[in-house]
């Protein structure tokens, strides 16, 4: 049976794709990886020649994944909250939540977290595109305690090498050690998540 990973936030522009691409990427060298777009104006899909070496699959239909010839899919999602969510998030073994770190970010994700929650999914909440050298505010400190879902060590910070990244055939293949490193720590820390 695959294993599915879910990337959601009903916010555009968090990183879900950015984090769905280098993810796959990061776990290919050890399994059989697909990425699957559920956006039907799907920008991964586009991304399909770009990215000859990673599978790219649509995905209408969520009740199949798990019968799915991989070890892993990864699954990306729209900037809404679809009704096929609920369901995507019951069958998912892990659901990753990216969130930039400012206040109305973090106040963004609750609806999301919500729906993750009554499909009582096993999920976690990673920082992205923090700026490099600041720390967190107390408000979004604060906020991100009182969530149910836990927020994971890994932090993604702004990285022009990652806005790239897609185009670069990933992190891993770029020659920011400091992005790689950052993505193998969340490729790492997801997959504690998953085996637990
Ligand atoms: N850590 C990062 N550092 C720098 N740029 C980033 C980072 N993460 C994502 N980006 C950039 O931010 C933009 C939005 O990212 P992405 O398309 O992955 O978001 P998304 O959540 O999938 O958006 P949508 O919901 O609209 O599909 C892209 O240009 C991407 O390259
Ligand atoms: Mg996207």
């Amino acid at each position: 049976m695959a294993k599915i990973i879910t990337i959601a936030h009903q916010k555009g522009g968090v990183g879900k794709s950015t984090l769905a691409i280098n993810l796959a990427l990061c776990f290919q060298d050890q399994l059989s990886v697909a990425v699957a777009d559920t956006d039907h104006q799907g920008s991964l899909y586009h991304l399909k020649d770009e990215l000859p070496g990673l599978t790219i699959i649509g995905a209408d239909q969520f009740k199949d994944l798990h019968q799915l010839d991989y070890d892993l899919v990864i699954v990306d999602t729209p900037p809404y909250l679809s009704d096929q969510l609920p369901e995507l998030f019951r069958r998912s073994d892990f659901v990753l939540v990216p969130t930039k770190a400012g206040f109305f970010d973090v106040m963004a994700i609750r609806s999301t977290l919500a729906l993750i929650h009554q499909a009582k999914a096993n999920a976690a909440i990673v920082l992205n595109m923090v700026k490099p050298r600041t720390s967190l505010t107390n408000d979004v400190i604060q906020l991100l305690a009182e969530m149910q879902t836990p927020l994971l060590k890994t932090v993604i910070h702004d990285r022009v090498s990652i806005t790239r990244s897609t185009l670069t055939a990933g992190i891993l293949n770029g020659n920011d050690p400091k992005a790689k490193a950052e993505i193998m720590a969340l490729a790492e820390e997801v997959v504690n998540y998953i085996i637990l």
